[in-house]
């Protein structure tokens, strides 16, 4: 063999090892395909043999070329058993993937209970209507759920809400509120007018459960104080939320009513949506369902808070949430609310 026949010899190896290893299937292939074209028996080796045949100035230049061809070898399998380890990794991964999609039952997530809607709801049109909210205790002293309202101990009126009080304090000191009514006192003890302002909240009362009363439900009560404020001004705030809560086209009545704390006062009653007025039992057969009381605040009210009635004036109202919902869904009795079955709750 001389210079020309190696140099032949070594390129023709790697024309082969150029098309073999890039096609090479696996690494045992590779490891085949390394031993023919660099072992013992490769072109190289053969090269390496015949170099001491050769010309002394040929040698060098031999072994340059074998020095060459290897290393030229050597990077393409390098580059190959790269490319195939990490094509067995990936297949690896594939076949050990654990398929979590099937692996459990859908969970269908929850949401707002209808009267929390409701809230929401009606807490939107009246900040619509430039009003802010505000909340109060539950637990009530006897001074801002009835002194403060212009019912003194004793008074007559205290009997239209039957109280449940809390072992608290002296007898009949700390209570359950009645009705959401104390928070305007803490509203109006905490600044000064203008006042516009709705107050959502839970309140409890000592009655007996049927369609439309229950011991635990919800009011929002809305308090207006500003200079010049009118019962015009209350009943075109109550015909407001009415259209904007129950739709246009529904009606609504003011009756004339007591409460100690507003005067004049009224009942604000819809048409019930159960019989459209004709009377049945949710109505107790009056046609009429009542959702609340209002009325200008009565100037004792201001008082109590430190308001000069004689510069100021307001109104007040005070409406069951789970009323007004029954009203606007047809739910005919307030049980439903709390009984919890997702098969009503899910509706809403
Ligand atoms: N607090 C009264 C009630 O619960 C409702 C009401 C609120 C009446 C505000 C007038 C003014 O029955």
């Amino acid at each position: 063999m001389d210079l020309a026949g190696a140099r032949t010899l070594l390129d023709r190896a790697l024309d082969d090892a150029r098309a073999a290893i890039p096609a090479a299937a696996d690494l045992d292939a590779l490891d085949a395909l390394e031993r023919r074209l660099t072992g013992k028996r490769s072109p190289a080796a053969a090269v390496n043999e015949a170099i001491k045949g050769l010309e002394p100035a040929d040698r060098p230049v031999a072994g340059q070329a074998v020095g060459a061809y290897r290393a030229a070898v050597l990077e393409l399998l390098e580059a190959r058993r790269t490319e195939l380890a990490a094509a067995r990794a990936g297949s690896r991964l594939e076949q050990e993937r654990l398929d979590l999609t099937r692996g459990g039952r859908g969970r269908r997530r929850g949401h707002l209970h209808l009267v929390t809607q409701v809230r929401q709801e009606l807490e939107d049109v009246f900040v619509g209507l430039g009003f802010q909210v505000a909340e109060g205790p539950e637990v009530e002293t006897d001074w801002y759920n009835f002194e403060a309202l212009n019912m003194p101990a004793h008074h007559p009126a205290r009997s239209m809400w039957d109280t449940l009080y809390v072992r608290l304090g002296g007898p009949e000191e700390v209570l359950l509120r009645t009705h959401t009514s104390p928070v305007q006192i803490r509203v109006m003890e905490g600044r000064r007018p203008p006042i516009y302002t709705v107050m959502p909240g839970r309140c409890y009362r000592r009655d007996t459960l049927d369609a439309r009363h229950s011991p635990v439900f919800h009011q929002i009560e809305g308090l207006v104080v500003d200079r010049g404020i009118t019962f015009g001004d209350l009943a075109g705030t109550i015909e407001a939320f009415t259209r904007a809560y129950f739709g246009e086209g529904h009606t609504a009545r003011l009756r004339p009513s007591f409460f100690p704390f507003t005067e004049p006062s009224a009942e604000f009653e819809v048409t019930c949506i159960f019989c459209e007025g004709n009377g049945c039992s949710v109505c107790s057969g009056t046609g009429w369902i009542e959702l609340g009381g209002c009325g200008m605040v009565d100037p004792n009210v201001f008082l109590a808070v430190g308001y000069d009635p004689e510069e100021v004036s307001g109104f007040a109202f005070g409406f069951g949430l789970e009323r007004m919902a029954q009203m606007r869904y047809g739910i005919d009795h307030i049980k439903t609310y709390f009984e919890n079955d997702v098969r009503f709750l899910a509706q809403f």
